[in-house]
C-alpha cells in the first residue's frame, strides 16, 4: 500500500514535542478530540460573513453545511474570518480594499495549519479578493458562492437589485415617480438572503468561478435560500477533502484555457465590466499570461445568450430555473467557444460537467444560433484618450450611440459632477459627451463605480435615456448605458483624460475600437505643462494603495502582490 502523504497541517500538529502540544492544546479548548490531529486533511473555511456585508449575511449557516461535508469525507474543518467588503456600505468604495482583503486572505491561509480551503464568497469584491489571495498561496481550493437573492417585486412587477434603483431614481428625477413610491419599492427589492440578483458583478463573478472551473457545477445561479445551495455547500465540503488527497491545486485549474473560457462566458451572460479588472488581477497572481487585449480578441465577438438585467429583462432566479450557467457553457461548447478539456475542481473537465445540461426556458437562455444580442462581449477601445485602453459593454449600451462625435462636458471629480449635473444652466444636451476625471485607482482613490453618471435632468425630461459617458472609473455590474470605463492611464496619473477641456470634440467608434480626442498634440502638450497631479494621501493603507496600485489594464492590483509565494511559511518561530 502506498505510504500516506504527510500533509502540510502535520507541520503544526504532527510533532510530539512541545510545539506540537502547543498547536493541539489550544485548539482542544473547542472540544476537539485528539484523533482529529492524526494527519487527516485540515480544511480552512475562509468566511466573508459580516453583518455589514448584507449579501454575505447568511454565510455562517452556509459554513455549517460545508463543515458537514468535510466531516463526512474524513476531514477536519476550521472556519476563519477575513475582511469582508460590503458593496453598499463600505466607504469610500469597496474596491479600495479588494487588494487589502486579498492580503488578509493570503496570509491567513499560509500562516495557518491548512491543507485545503473553501472560499465563501458573495458580494462583489469578496469573490476576487478571496480568489486572488488564495491564488498567491496555491493550495487545493474550491470557491463557493452564497447565491443570489430571490427576485424583487413592487406592484407585481419584478425589481432587480441595482438596475431597478438606477431606473427608478431616473424616473424620480424626471418627475415620473414619487418619493413615496420609491420608498415603497425599496422594501420589495431585497426579499431574501443573498447577493444582487441581477447579472451584476456578484452574479458575474459567481459565474466566473464556475466557468473558471473553481466551483462545482451550479455554483453561479442557485438562489441563496434554495435548499440546493446548502446541498452545494455540503458537496463542496466533501469534495475539498478529496482534492487535498489528490493534491489538486488552484494552479492546475486556473490555466490559460480557464481564463479564455471565462472571458467568453462573460460575453455570453452579458457579464459585468468589473470582471475585466478582477480576472486580469487573478491571472497575474496565479502566473497566467492574460491581458486586456485578450478580452476583446476572445470575447467581443461572442454573443450574449442570457436575457438578464441589466442587459435584458429577467433575474438570476429565472436563470437558475431555466438551467443556469451549464446551459450557457454547453451552447458555447457546441460552437467550439469553450475549451472543453479544461479541468475543474470536481476532477472532471468542464465539457464533461455540462454535456447533459438542459434548458427549460429559451426566453431566458437563448441558443447560440438565435442569441439574445449578437457580438455583445466587452470591447476594448484605444486612441489618444486612452492609450492603454478603455472598456465598454455594448450589450448594456445604445447601438445608435456606438458611433458618436460630441462636445465634451467635463467634470474634474465626482464632487464637481454631483454639484453641477442637476444645474439647469449647465451647457449640455443629449449630443454631448460627459467626461469625468480623477475617479481611477489612484484618483479617487479606489476606482469607484461612478462611471454610469446620471444624466442631466433637462435631458431626462426630453425622454432621453442614454448619453455617451467617459471616465477612468468603474461602473456597477447592475448599471447600463453607453459608458466608456477604465480609461487608462487614469487622469490622476497624468493620462490624457486629465487634459480634456469643456468644448473639446470626442469621437467614439465602438466598431473601430476608437476613442479619440480631437485636439492637436501641440495643444495637449501645452495643457500637460500646466497640469499638476492631485495631492496624495498622507498615511495608512490608502497611501500604500496609491503608491503601489497599477492601472486598470493590469487589474488594479498592488505591484508587489503580483505572483504567488506558495504555501511554505518563510520562517517558523515554533
Ligand atoms: Fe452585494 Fe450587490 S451589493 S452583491
Amino acid at each position: 500500500m502506498a505510504e500516506k502523504k504527510k500533509l502540510r497541517s502535520q507541520e503544526w500538529f504532527g510533532s510530539k514535542g512541545m510545539h506540537g502540544v502547543i498547536h493541539r492544546a489550544w485548539l482542544k479548548n473547542q472540544g476537539y478530540p485528539h484523533d482529529l490531529f492524526d494527519g487527516r486533511p485540515v480544511i480552512g473555511i475562509c468566511n466573508t460573513w459580516s453583518e455589514t456585508t448584507p449579501c454575505n449575511g447568511h454565510f455562517r449557516e452556509i459554513a455549517e453545511w460545508v463543515k458537514r461535508g468535510v466531516w463526512e469525507a474524513g476531514g477536519f474543518p476550521l472556519e476563519f474570518p477575513v475582511m469582508s467588503l460590503g458593496e453598499t456600505m463600505l466607504r469610500p468604495t469597496a474596491m479600495l480594499f479588494r487588494n487589502l482583503a486579498s492580503m488578509d486572505v493570503e496570509e491567513s491561509i499560509r500562516g495557518n495549519p491548512l491543507d485545503g480551503v473553501v472560499l465563501l464568497m458573495g458580494c462583489d469584491k469578496t469573490t476576487p479578493s478571496l480568489l486572488m489571495g488564495a491564488a498567491s498561496v496555491d493550495l487545493p481550493t474550491i470557491g463557493l458562492s452564497g447565491g443570489p437573492m430571490l427576485k424583487g417585486y413592487y406592484k407585481n412587477q419584478p425589481l432587480g437589485s441595482g438596475t431597478s434603483v438606477w431606473q427608478m431614481s431616473e424616473d424620480v428625477r424626471a418627475g415620473k415617480m414619487s418619493d413615496e413610491e420609491f420608498l415603497a419599492a425599496e422594501s420589495g427589492m431585497s426579499r431574501s438572503k443573498g447577493h444582487c440578483m441581477t447579472m451584476g458583478t456578484a452574479s458575474t463573478m459567481a459565474s466566473m468561478v464556475e466557468a473558471l472551473g473553481m466551483g462545482l457545477p451550479g455554483n453561479a445561479a442557485i438562489p441563496a435560500v434554495d435548499s440546493r445551495r446548502y446541498t452545494q455547500a455540503q458537496l463542496t465540503g466533501r469534495r475539498i477533502v478529496q482534492m487535498v488527497h489528490d493534491d489538486l491545486r488552484m494552479s492546475q485549474i486556473l490555466t490559460r484555457k480557464a481564463f479564455e473560457n471565462a472571458v467568453r462566458t462573460n460575453a455570453a451572460i452579458g457579464g459585468s465590466t468589473n470582471a475585466v479588472v478582477h480576472l486580469l488581477a487573478l491571472a497575474a497572481r496565479i502566473g497566467v499570461e492574460f491581458n486586456l487585449k485578450d478580452w476583446d480578441d476572445l470575447g467581443s465577438h461572442v454573443s450574449c445568450l442570457v436575457n438578464l438585467q441589466p442587459s435584458g429583462k429577467h433575474l438570476m432566479e429565472d436563470f437558475y430555473y431555466a438551467g443556469g450557467l451549464p446551459v450557457v457553457l454547453k451552447e458555447l461548447a457546441a460552437k467550439k467557444l469553450l475549451h472543453e478539456d479544461a479541468l475543474t475542481v470536481n476532477g472532471k473537465t468542464i465539457g464533461e460537467n455540462v454535456k447533459n445540461a438542459e434548458c427549460w426556458n429559451r426566453e431566458v437562455i437563448h441558443t447560440y444560433d438565435r442569441p439574445f444580442k449578437p457580438e455583445a462581449g466587452i470591447a476594448v477601445l484605444k486612441g489618444n484618450l486612452a492609450p492603454n485602453g478603455a472598456v465598454i459593454k455594448p450589450s448594456a449600451g445604445t447601438p445608435s450611440l456606438f458611433k458618436h462625435r460630441g462636445r465634451a462636458v467635463v467634470f474634474e471629480n465626482i464632487e464637481d459632477f454631483n454639484a453641477r449635473i442637476g444645474d439647469e444652466s449647465l451647457d449640455v444636451d443629449e449630443t454631448c459627451v460627459l467626461v469625468l476625471k480623477n475617479c481611477g485607482p489612484k484618483g479617487y482613490p479606489g476606482m469607484p463605480e461612478v462611471g454610469n453618471m446620471a444624466l442631466p435632468p433637462k435631458v431626462l425630461r426630453k425622454g432621453i435615456t442614454d448619453m455617451v459617458r467617459i471616465s477612468d472609473a468603474r461602473m456597477s455590474g447592475t448599471a447600463y448605458g453607453t459608458v466608456v470605463l477604465h480609461a487608462s492611464p487614469e487622469s490622476a496619473a497624468g493620462g490624457p483624460l486629465a487634459l480634456v477641456e469643456n468644448g473639446d470634440m470626442i469621437e467614439l467608434d465602438v466598431a473601430a475600437r476608437k476613442l479619440h480626442l480631437e485636439v492637436d498634440d501641440a495643444i495637449l502638450a501645452e495643457r500637460r505643462k500646466a497640469w499638476t497631479p492631485p495631492p496624495g494621501p498622507a498615511r495608512g493603507y490608502v497611501k500604500l494603495y496609491v503608491d503601489h496600485v497599477m492601472g486598470a489594464e493590469k487589474g488594479a492590483d498592488l505591484d508587489f502582490l503580483v505572483g504567488k509565494s506558495g504555501s511554505k511559511v518563510a520562517r517558523d518561530s515554533h
